[in-house]
C-alpha cells in the first residue's frame, strides 16, 4: 500500500508509462535534429507546451517555460528578479525548502527581508495581516504555496492575489501539491509566477517541472547554455521560453507530463478530488478517536488536500513509519517533509515531525480500513 503521493503520484497510469516508452524508442531531440524525428520531436514538444499551457490558464504558451523541476522552477523565479536591500519579501508558514531556502539566500546575499504570514489552526492564512503589511509599501513580492505538502491546508490563493494585485506586488504561486488536485489558472490567481511539478498531481514522471511567467517581467538566467534556438550567437537570446530551457529537453519527461495532463482532464479533477477527500475523510474519522492522536491541518477537510499528517503521544513519528514499513510493507513518509517553516508553525519543530499520510487516485477505502486498524493495533503494542 502506497500512501506517499505528496512526495510523488505512485503508480502512474498506464499510459503515462507507454508514452514515455514510446518516445523514447521514436523521438529524439527537439530543435536539434535535422530528420523527420526531429522535427516530430519540435512538434510534440510544441503540443505538449500548449495543452500543459492551457490546463494552467496560460493564454501565452511561450511564458511556460519547462524546467527539471519544481524547485528550479521556484529558485528562477525568486533568485532570477532584480532585488535591492530592504525589499520585503512575505511567505507562508507552510512553506517548503524550495521556497524558503532561496529566499533565505537572498536575505544572506542581497540583505532583502522576509516575513512569516501569521497561522492559526483552521486560519493558515491571516489575510488582515497580509493587507497591513503590504500597506507599508515595502513588500515586493508575497510567495504561497496553494496547498500546505505538511498539512494539507489549502491556502486562500484567489484572495492573496486580489491582495497583490491592489498593492502592485508581485505574487509567485507554489502550485507543487495543487496542480491535478484542484484547479489552477494563473488569470484567476492573478499570479505573476507560477511553479508546477510534473511528477505529483499531473502524474508524469520525474525530472520536470515547470514556470509561468506573467508577460512583462524579465528574469536573469540561473543557468546559460545551448537551446538549440539562435545558435549563431554568443550570448543568450532573452526571449521566452528558449532563455531558461538550457540543454537538450527531456522529452521523455515532457511527453509523459503531457499523458498525464491529459489522462487526468479524462478522469476530472472533480472526480479525482472527490474520491482522495472520501479516503481522507474515512481516514481522519477512524483516526480521531486513537488515545494521543494529534491531528494537524484545517478540520474542515474540504479545504484540505488528501493529506493528513499526525503524532500519536509517546511514540515517534518515524517509529509508527518503520513498523508500517517492515510488518506491512506500508510506504508514508515521517519526519519534516522539506518543510522545516511548516513544522515550526504548527508545533512539531522542536520535535521528530509528523507522520504523513497522502492519498492518491489508485488508493481504496479498502486499504484506508486496513491501515486504520493496523496503527490502533500498533497504539496497542507495549513497544509502540
Ligand atoms: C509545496 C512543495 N513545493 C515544492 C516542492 C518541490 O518539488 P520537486 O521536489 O518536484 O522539485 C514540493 C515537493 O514535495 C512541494 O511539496
Amino acid at each position: 500500500m502506497y500512501f506517499n503521493n505528496a512526495a510523488t503520484t505512485w503508480p502512474k497510469p498506464e499510459i503515462v508509462y507507454e508514452t514515455v516508452d514510446e518516445c523514447f524508442r521514436n523521438l529524439n531531440s527537439p530543435d536539434r535534429t535535422h530528420s523527420a524525428e526531429g522535427m516530430q520531436s519540435s512538434a510534440t514538444m510544441q503540443t505538449c507546451r500548449s495543452e500543459v499551457a492551457e490546463f494552467l490558464g496560460i493564454q501565452n504558451e511561450s511564458r511556460l517555460v519547462f524546467l527539471p523541476s519544481c524547485t528550479y522552477a521556484l529558485n528562477l523565479a525568486i533568485l532570477g528578479q532584480n532585488w535591492q536591500a530592504g525589499d520585503v519579501i512575505l511567505l507562508s508558514g507552510l512553506e517548503h525548502h524550495a521556497v524558503s531556502r532561496p529566499i533565505r539566500k537572498l536575505a544572506r546575499e542581497h540583505g532583502v527581508h522576509f516575513k512569516t504570514i501569521q497561522y492559526q489552526k483552521n486560519r493558515p492564512v491571516d489575510l488582515d495581516w497580509v493587507e497591513s503589511e503590504l500597506k507599508t509599501g515595502k513588500v515586493k513580492m508575497l510567495a504561497s504555496t496553494m496547498a500546505a505538502n505538511v498539512t494539507g491546508d489549502i491556502l486562500p490563493s484567489v484572495d492573496l492575489g486580489r491582495l497583490c494585485q491592489q498593492y502592485d506586488v508581485r505574487y509567485l504561486v507554489d502550485a507543487a501539491q495543487s496542480a491535478g488536485v484542484l484547479p489552477v489558472d494563473v488569470e484567476e490567481l492573478n499570479a505573476d509566477f507560477l511553479t508546477f511539478a510534473g511528477h505529483k498531481g499531473l502524474f508524469g514522471p520525474p525530472g520536470i517541472g515547470g514556470l509561468f511567467v506573467r508577460e512583462g517581467i524579465q528574469l536573469e538566467t540561473l543557468a546559460e547554455g545551448g537551446t538549440g534556438k539562435d545558435s549563431g550567437r554568443h550570448d543568450m537570446s532573452g526571449s521566452f521560453p528558449s532563455n531558461f530551457e538550457v540543454g537538450t529537453h527531456n522529452l521523455l519527461a515532457i511527453t509523459g507530463l503531457c499523458a498525464g495532463v491529459r489522462w487526468v482532464k479524462q478522469a476530472g479533477l472533480d472526480e479525482i478530488r472527490k474520491h482522495e477527500n472520501r479516503l481522507l475523510t474515512a481516514f481522519c474519522e477512524k483516526m480521531s478517536d486513537l488515545p494521543g492522536i494529534n491531528l494537524f491541518g484545517s478540520e474542515d477537510l474540504t479545504l484540505r488536500t488528501s493529506v493528513c499528517s499526525f503524532t500519536i503521544d509517546g511514540t515517534s513519528p518515524q517509529k509508527i513509519a518503520k513498523w508500517l514499513s517492515e510488518e506491512h510493507g506500508i510506504s508514508t513518509r515521517a519526519g519534516y517533509h522539506c518543510a522545516p517553516l511548516a513544522h515550526e508553525t504548527i508545533g512539531t519543530l522542536p520535535g521528530e515531525g509528523t507522520i504523513r499520510f497522502s492519498f492518491g487516485f489508485s488508493n481504496t477505502m479498502d486499504e484506508v480500513v486496513k491501515v486504520t486498524d493496523m496503527l490502533h493495533e500498533f497504539a496497542q503494542l507495549p513497544t509502540a
